[in-house]
């Protein structure tokens, strides 16, 4: 071809137009005027994926203000919603009666992710998975895999297929659980160490090393999981910790070495600053302090706590002054309820009063968006509106319903209180309906009316 194909517009550089919310602090530590940016009207300038710039709209007007833009009046734009544990093999079990937490896995979970041998099968699932991801405006997950290692196959095929930054894991468990779905010690180091090599930080995807839970991995399997976390230090340990109180009492009758369940993966070498514990409902103020020393992370799963009814996570101890804890909101689908991150504020909300506490929406939205990314360690290339980053970002309807119109005047908040005003009633009321695009790399990945 004698000339170059032109670039197409979509490739170039181009700028939306509308309301921005994001954090650029932690709002349980500083202000709330502090750590929430607001632009009433601003303009984002994205370019080959990324951020380029960002500011209101008339102090950027006179430089990039002849780019092709697209305008979003009375909505709510915000950084693509980060959720910090999920498992996409439970995504068909959602919804499973009657249990709580031991019962639920031996009668509907490993049944279900047995099913995840199946290639093709996984394949549909990571599909269907991804697809309601996007529609409920999460674009960033740490993923539970199966223990197949062509579950995590499936998976991140199609999460690089759609250029996601997605972390995700095979299941390591070598007992306590059906031999149709258990591996063995050694079998789960070989193929978890194959899987980093194939696809650890390929495009934008990264490794987790994920024992399920303490009880379904031997202590060998556990030493082996840390010396896989040795050899690749910058993948990260994914698993779950004190959720329900059956579970801690077992644990402590197969680790009675250990201090505590936290303690048994300590002695794995497991509880370090890329670690993820799912739940710690039940932890003790020794371990939440031993978690703060190590700067691990907890995923705080309100709808899989309340359905499962594991308990009320301690949020105002993990994120006190003396001993904070980094904290992320995940959905816990299966033992979740709802893929929308913004109905698991939503039940944060409630968690919180139920303890007398109060969780404010920004507090709650810094937990989906840029508190999700600290957790994750991923906070220099998402979870906010900093120039250079990712443009992952959400545009939301505060007026999506007929009550929720009725509830929110068109007009944009203009005071740091409305604008509170208007995020509550979006986590209170708004769920993928709320959601009327989601962008992943600055491209259209989503959008619910066309
Ligand atoms: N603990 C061990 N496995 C699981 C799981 O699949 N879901 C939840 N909620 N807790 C677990
Ligand atoms: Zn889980």
């Amino acid at each position: 071809m004698p000339f170059p194909e032109p670039a197409s517009a979509s490739l170039g550089p181009k700028t939306i137009r509308g309301s921005f919310l994001d954090f650029v602090d932690d709002p349980f530590y500083g202000s709330e005027e502090d750590s929430v940016r607001y632009l009433a009207d601003g303009l984002m300038v994205l370019e080959a994926g990324k951020i380029k710039a960002f500011g209101p709209f008339e102090a950027l007007q006179a430089d990039y203000g002849s780019l092709p833009t697209t305008a979003y009046p009375e909505r709510l734009i915000m950084p693509g919603f980060i959720d910090t544990h999920i498992h996409y093999p439970q995504t068909g079990m959602i919804a499973a009666y009657g249990e709580q937490l031991l019962e639920w896995l031996n009668q509907y979970t490993f049944p279900t992710e047995a099913k995840f041998q199946d290639q093709d099968y996984a394949r549909e699932v990571a599909d269907i998975f991804l697809d309601e991801l996007l529609r409920n405006g999460t674009t960033t997950a740490l993923v539970f895999a199966a223990v197949f290692p062509q579950s995590v196959d499936a998976f991140f095929e199609a999460a690089d297929r759609r250029h996601l930054c997605m972390i995700a894991g095979k299941v390591m468990m070598d007992r306590h659980a059906p031999d149709f779905i258990c591996d063995t010690a050694a079998s789960s180091y070989e193929d978890s160490k194959a899987l980093i090599q194939k696809w650890h930080k390929k495009g934008r995807l990264h490794y987790a090393v994920t024992p399920r839970f303490a009880i379904t991995s031997t202590d060998e399997q556990l030493q082996l999981a840390g010396q896989l976390l040795q050899e690749f230090p910058d993948v990260y340990l994914h698993t779950h910790l004190c959720e329900n109180v059956d579970e801690v009492a077992w644990v402590k009758e197969l680790f009675p070495h250990c201090q505590g369940y936290l303690d048994a993966y300590d002695q794995a070498g497991l509880v370090t600053d890329r670690s993820v514990f799912a739940h710690g409902v039940q932890l003790t103020d020794g371990e939440f302090q031993r978690l703060s020393e190590a700067q691990s992370a907890i995923a705080f799963c309100p709808t899989s706590n309340l359905f499962l009814g594991s308990g009320l996570f301690k949020l105002e101890q993990a994120k006190s002054t003396e001993y904070p804890v980094k904290v992320g909101l995940g959905t816990d689908v299966g033992a979740g309820t709802s893929f929308s991150m913004l109905q698991t504020a939503n039940e944060a909300y409630k968690v919180a009063q139920l303890r007398h506490q109060k969780l404010s929406p920004f507090k709650a939205l810094f937990l989906a968006t840029l508190g999700g990314a600290r957790a994750l360690c991923l906070e220099n290339a998402i979870g906010n509106f900093e120039v250079g980053k990712a443009a992952d970002f959400i545009v939301l309807d505060p007026r999506a319903t007929p009550l929720m119109a009725f509830r929110n005047g068109a007009a944009a908040p203009t005071s740091l209180q409305e604008l509170a005003d208007r995020a509550f009633s979006l986590m209170m009321m708004g769920d993928d309906r709320a959601v009327q695009a989601t962008y992943i790399l600055g491209e259209l990945a989503y959008e619910n009316r066309p």
